[in-house]
């Protein structure tokens, strides 16, 4: 069943009843403010830090659904009757609603009673603040006499001290109304110098900022006394909950249009210069007002609206294709590369099942997330990467998550995931290979952000995998720690205590404990490694990280394989898991993945072997499961993977960020019906028709669909902000599609479908477009390459002479 449908030709998912199985959101902003946005205008805003500096308030995992929003009423002044035209939070059955997603706007109409409704929400470029374009439109016959009463409710900044801290907050809230603009001042008289404005084109018939005034005793958001009496109660916040809102009254003679513009604002101010006149109480408003009246002109608006309508148009034009397939051509060329944008802007921080108070951004998932988003705004990642590297520990290791506001390292999580430094390496060599930006690696970057602690960013790399190497265990795998990339097994846990942390909590002094897929992952990380090095002239590098690798190697083959596939860890107790030896988890889909990703197997003919016995064991129509058989019960020694019913997240449900690895994988022994087919299976598009199912955003990838264990299998959770999202545009596109950027060149090594008779691709890569185009004229993959009109050898296509605008590729493929 569907809810909507994909609007390609706009770019834009089409929802068309407001009752989806749960909100349907989508992002405002991709700089420095953000908000999320549901198809029924629920969400918050933030600038910059979902949890330090959110603008306004959300109630999660709340009964109704999606409480907070932006939401607006219209009151028949005549009848006395009231809606939502977003429908949430009255509920009041709407004659049409449709609502639009796009990249970086949300457009919601709907039509009751002959009024017609349209809200475009966005962020304009460059700006922090969000603009509410709101067009009214009567089409009876008879004139329309209307109010229109926004709000929102702010939040006190600190978004887990706003709803904890109630002693203090029902005391601290002050607000400021000017005219037109509601200000929200907490705390700027003390050591804030920022503050919000909730800002109206039109003059008002009332306002309200004090929450309890215009919902009344004991109501909620569906049902406003303010809105039930068509009147504001001009209420000044002085503590308690302050809110905005605007009351704007419409007369619209038969068939008129009336637009009214409503903007949320985050403004900072010099310290020395916060009030107006100096020695007042009042906000200097200098800096804020010129912006205000900008965006409040209609034209003004539309110009940005356009000006982030092209903006879009030139990042997703990077890489556009047209294959036989309309679910890859709509996921790579538009909502795949949207959503690696929003996990690079967010990592896991704010989503509607990410709270924006728990975590900041994460090392590996943040240097992950720059795989699919690097070819986009290079400039960009390579910020993060220098960020991120800065706050790498002196000993190679990492801090598992840092603060966005801070660039520091969170102390509280502390480091300890040995998987985690390796992630940096793949992420230098994904810029590296994109940008052909080798002076990254001269720059002179901290460590735990320390002054005096510099080093080149090279020398970063070369200790991420020095980390491994020193922390070896009994069969020489590489030690666990807290965890690798699956966060919920933790072999050093052993966590007895209702309430403690898993992630956190070691009780073992973890001198035991392996993980052969990091042993995988680091050979992988030494490979790019060797393609740094070699490209720097450092032959000795290149010799020291391939005899690693192939120590490495020769160790996965000696602990690491199970006979029909590899292996998942041995425990404290010295005892493999992920083997036929084991009652449960006998088989784990993450080191088939990134073994063979780095090539294990592939001439001995056990990557074969191991992506058979993925086939065979845990291949669902939904998707891989993470391991089988799931953990019926909860394991001590395994640590929060069995602390989730069988089915569900770690605890071998389909964990969307690594069934990329397998479709990879299978391009690496080359077959691309299977590789495709996995595609296939979690591609959100291709999962549209089964939305009473699959439940969330049919548009971008959930983190996890519920395994075969489950009581509903297919059941998606934790949508949005997710690694699934680089993963899949990277198998997609560099291994299925087969178009990845090289070091010293663009290479074309397509895997793919044999029904397939070919496709086209147009990349821009280092400032040259290539436009590409694939013919299959046999059953295998074998490539042979004709650029600007001459054969070339092998799959790489060599950079071409400066000023090269664009460059024409035939590929055949036999
Ligand atoms: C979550 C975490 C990620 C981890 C994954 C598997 O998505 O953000 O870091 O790798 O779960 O546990
Ligand atoms: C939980 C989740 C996992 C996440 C971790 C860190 O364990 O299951 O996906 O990575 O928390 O927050």
């Amino acid at each position: 069943m569907r809810y909507g449908y994909f609007d390609d030709s706009s770019r834009e998912y089409v929802i068309t009843r407001p009752d989806t199985p749960l909100p349907w959101i989508n992002y405002l902003g991709c700089e420095d403010y953000f908000g999320l946005i549901s198809n029924t205008a629920g969400g918050y805003s933030f600038y910059k830090d979902a949890r330090l500096r959110r603008l306004t308030r959300y109630r999660y995992n709340n009964a109704p659904l999606d409480m907070g929003g932006r939401y607006l009423y219209l009151y028949d002044n005549a009848s006395g009757k009231y809606w939502s035209p977003s429908w949430m939070p009255t509920r009041v059955k709407l004659d049409e609603y449709e609502c639009r997603h796009g990249q970086g706007y949300t457009i919601i109409t709907s039509k009751l009673n002959g009024i017609k409704f349209s809200a475009r929400y966005f962020v304009p470029l460059g700006e922090s603040l969000e603009i509410w374009q709101v067009t009214l439109t009567n089409e009876n016959t008879s004139p329309a006499d209307l109010s229109l009463f926004s709000s929102i409710e702010f939040c006190l900044w600190d978004a887990n001290d706003d709803a904890t801290n109630f002693q203090r907050n029902y005391s601290i809230a002050q607000v400021e109304i000017v005219d037109e603009v509601i200000y929200h001042k907490s705390e700027y008289r003390e050591r804030r110098d920022h503050f919000a404005y909730f800002a109206c084109s039109e003059k008002l018939a009332g306002f309200d900022t004090a929450r309890e005034d215009f919902l009344g005793p004991y109501r909620g958001w569906d049902a406003p006394l303010a809105v039930e009496e068509g009147k504001s109660r001009n209420s000044e916040a002085l503590g308690w909950q302050p809110m905005g809102s605007h009351h704007v009254k419409v007369q619209l003679k038969a068939g008129e249009q009336k637009q009214v513009i409503f903007l949320l604002g985050y403004q900072e101010n010099p310290k020395d210069d916060k009030f107006d006149p100096p020695g007042s109480q009042v906000i200097n408003k200098k800096t804020d007002k010129p912006i205000i009246a900008k965006y409040l002109k209609p034209e003004n608006a539309d110009k940005a609206f356009n000006t982030l309508r092209e903006y879009w148009t030139m990042l997703l034009d990077k890489v556009q294709v047209t294959t036989p397939d309309e679910h890859t051509n709509r996921m790579v060329n538009i909502w795949n590369a949207y959503q690696c944008m929003v996990t690079f802007n967010m990592s896991r921080s704010a989503s509607y099942f990410e709270s924006g108070i728990g975590r900041g951004m994460g090392f590996r998932d943040s240097t992950q997330d720059l795989l699919g988003f690097v070819h986009m705004i290079p400039e960009r990642a390579r910020e993060r990467i220098l960020d991120i590297s800065a706050t790498q520990l002196k000993n190679g290791g990492a801090f598992h998550q840092y603060q966005p506001l801070t660039k520091r390292g969170n102390n509280d999580v502390g480091s300890g995931f040995n998987d985690d430094p390796l992630w940096l390496v793949l992420a230098v060599s994904a810029y590296l290979r994109e940008s052909g930006d080798w002076s990254i690696l001269d720059e002179q970057v901290q460590y735990e952000n320390e002054a005096g602690t510099e080093s080149p960013l090279y020398e970063h790399l070369q200790r991420a995998l020095q980390y491994t190497l020193d922390r070896l265990g009994p069969n020489n795998l590489p030690l666990i720690g807290r965890a690798d990339w699956n966060d919920c097994l933790n072999l050093n846990c052993f966590s007895d205590t209702p309430g403690q942390s898993f992630q956190t909590t070691t009780s073992k002094d973890g001198t035991v404990a392996e993980s052969v897929f990091i042993a995988g992952l680091f050979v992988l990380a030494c490979e790019e490694m060797a393609g740094i090095a070699e490209h720097c002239s450092d032959q000795a590098e290149v010799d020291r990280v391939q005899k690693s690798a192939a120590e490495m190697e020769k160790t996965v083959w000696a602990a690491g394989w199970d006979g029909e596939w590899f292996r998942r860890a041995y425990d404290d107790y010295g005892h493999a898991l992920g083997s036929k030896e084991n009652v449960e988890g006998q088989i784990f889909i993450e080191p088939q993945g990134i073994c063979v990703m780095a090539g294990l197997g592939a001439e001995n003919g056990n990557a074969v072997k191991a992506l058979d016995s993925v086939a065979e064991h845990l291949a669902t129509p939904h998707g891989i499961v993470l391991h089988q058989p799931g953990f019926t019960k909860y394991y001590l020694h395994l640590g929060e993977i069995s602390s989730y019913p069988a089915g569900y997240k770690e605890n071998a449900g389909v964990f969307c960020h690594n069934n990329p690895w397998i479709m990879i994988a299978e391009t690496v022994v080359r077959r691309g019906d299977k590789a495709f087919d996995y595609y296939t299976r979690t591609n959100p598009s291709a999962r549209e028709g089964i939305s009473e199912v699959h439940k969330c955003e049919p548009y971008v990838y959930a983190q996890m669909i519920a395994g075969k264990d489950a009581v509903k299998p297919g059941e998606a959770k934790n949508s949005w902000l997710t690694g699934a999202a680089a993963w899949n545009y990277v198998a997609i596109t560099q291994h299925i599609l087969g178009i990845r950027p090289a070091f010293e060149g663009l290479e074309v090594k397509p895997v793919f479908s044999s029904r397939w008779d070919g496709f086209e691709v147009t990349r821009n890569f280092r400032g040259v477009r290539y436009e590409i185009s694939v013919k299959r004229e046999g059953p295998e993959n074998n490539v042979s390459l004709e650029v600007d009109g001459k054969s070339v050898p092998g799959t790489v296509i060599p950079l071409p002479a400066a000023n090269t605008k664009t460059v024409k590729v035939k590929v055949v493929v036999r």
